[in-house]
Order: structure tokens, then sequence, then C-alpha cells
């Protein structure tokens, strides 16, 4: 008798996650268009910094982008178009595929938050509930943002608001919400679906 007797084939490995090309462009040019505005921002913030007047708190070189006010401000507008517009497209594509219907916060989220048992239903419906909330402080950021640039055009944004110095705050206030968001939402992600889920949203 020979002793070939077959050795079972090798278990294909399981796929990883995978995310539409169309969400990692939007992933990758939020995080371009993200970083350019918040250094950028800073550095039209240092030269009249919202708290405490001109004499107030001024943030270090190392995170200011432009070199001076006008740089900044240039800088600012430059990536304020590729944010804006990738938000548009991402918007477009989320209405048009029905993404929005399955893939965001919804009532299944909601039922595993309130009454759900197993855990790890319940880490994925936070991390839903956290990238669904952070469109509206995206879309706010963009509002309050365009409300300042053009106050007399868009007066009804300002009247929205009661006044410039509270888009002003509103505004900058969108910056720390969404480094908290981004640190959060890594950590949420990474704790969903481990370093798998979070190279497939990049690579
Ligand atoms: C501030 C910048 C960011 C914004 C605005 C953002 C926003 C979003 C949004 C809206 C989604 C859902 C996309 C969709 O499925 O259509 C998403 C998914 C995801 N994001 Fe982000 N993100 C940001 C930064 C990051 C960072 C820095 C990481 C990780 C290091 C990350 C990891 C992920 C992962 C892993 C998913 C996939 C979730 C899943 O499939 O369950 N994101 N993000």
């Amino acid at each position: 008798m020979s002793s070939t007797a077959a050795s079972p084939a090798p278990r294909p490995k399981p796929a990883g996650p995978a995310q539409p090309i169309a969400v990692k462009i939007f992933h990758w040019l939020n995080l371009v268009s993200l970083t350019l505005m918040l250094t950028s921002g800073l550095q039209i913030y240092n030269a009249n910094p919202v708290f405490g007047g001109r004499a107030g708190w001024h943030f270090p070189d190392l995170f200011i982008l432009g070199g001076w006010l006008a740089g900044g401000r240039h800088w600012h507008f430059a990536a304020m178009w590729l944010f804006a517009l990738n938000l548009l497209w991402y918007g477009i594509y989320l209405l048009m595929t029905r993404r929005w219907q399955n893939r965001y916060f919804g009532t299944n989220d909601f039922k595993a938050l309130q009454t759900g048992k197993n855990p790890k239903r319940k880490n994925y419906a936070w991390h839903r509930l956290t990238f669904t909330l952070v469109i509206p402080v995206l879309l706010l950021a963009l509002l309050s943002g365009l409300g300042m640039y053009k106050p007399v055009q868009f007066h009804w944004i300002v009247d929205l608001f009661g006044s410039w110095e509270a888009l002003r705050i509103v505004h900058f206030m969108t910056v720390p919400v969404v480094v908290v968001f981004a640190f959060v939402h890594s950590l949420l992600g990474l704790k969903v679906g481990g370093g798998r889920l979070t190279q497939s949203i990049f690579w």
C-alpha cells in the first residue's frame, strides 16, 4: 500500500475587510485637507487669538503653516476647496449608492447600545455613532467658516449664530472636536476590527 494519503489542502486565509476605493480616497483627502486646514487655521488664530485678545495664548511655530497671516489665509482657503469638494462628492456618492442606509448609525445600533448584550456589537455601534456624528461637525466647520469669510453676503449665517464673534468661537471649537474625534475613531476602529480594518481604510 502506498503511503501517499493526501494531506488536507491548506485552508485559504479568510479575506480581510475590504473598503470601496471611493471611501479610501475620501479618507486620504480628509486627512490631508484637515491637516492643512488645521495648521493654517492656527496661523490665522495666532494673529488674533479667539480667547484673550491679541495678547492671548499663541500656538507654537511647530503646529502652524503659512509663515504669516496672509500666508496662513492662502493655505486655509486653498485647502478649504479640497476639503469642501471632497465632502461634496462623498455626500453625492453616499446618496447615489444608498451607502448611508447601511453604513451609518441606525436603529439597530441604537437598540444594540440600549439593550444589547454583545460587547462587540456595542463597540461597533459606538464606532458607527462616532463617524456618523463627525459629518455634521465637518459641515458646521464649513458653514461657520463661510459666514466669517463673507459676513455681508452670508448675513443669514451670522444671524443664525447670533454674532460674528460667536461664529469665530464655534468655528474654533470644531478644531478640538475633530482632533478628539480622530483619536477616538482610530481607537474604536482598532478595537472593532484590529489592524486589518485600519489598514483596509487606507490601502
Ligand atoms: C479626521 C479625520 C477622519 C474622518 C473625518 C473620518 C471619517 C470616517 C468616516 C465618515 C467613515 C465611514 C466611511 C464609510 O464607510 O463610508 C470612516 C471609516 C473608518 N475610519 Fe475614519 N476618519 C478620519 C480619520 C481616521 C483615522 C486617522 C483612522 C485610523 C488611523 C481611521 C480609521 C477608519 C476605519 C478603520 C474606518 C472603517 C470603519 C468600518 O469599516 O467599520 N479614520 N472614517
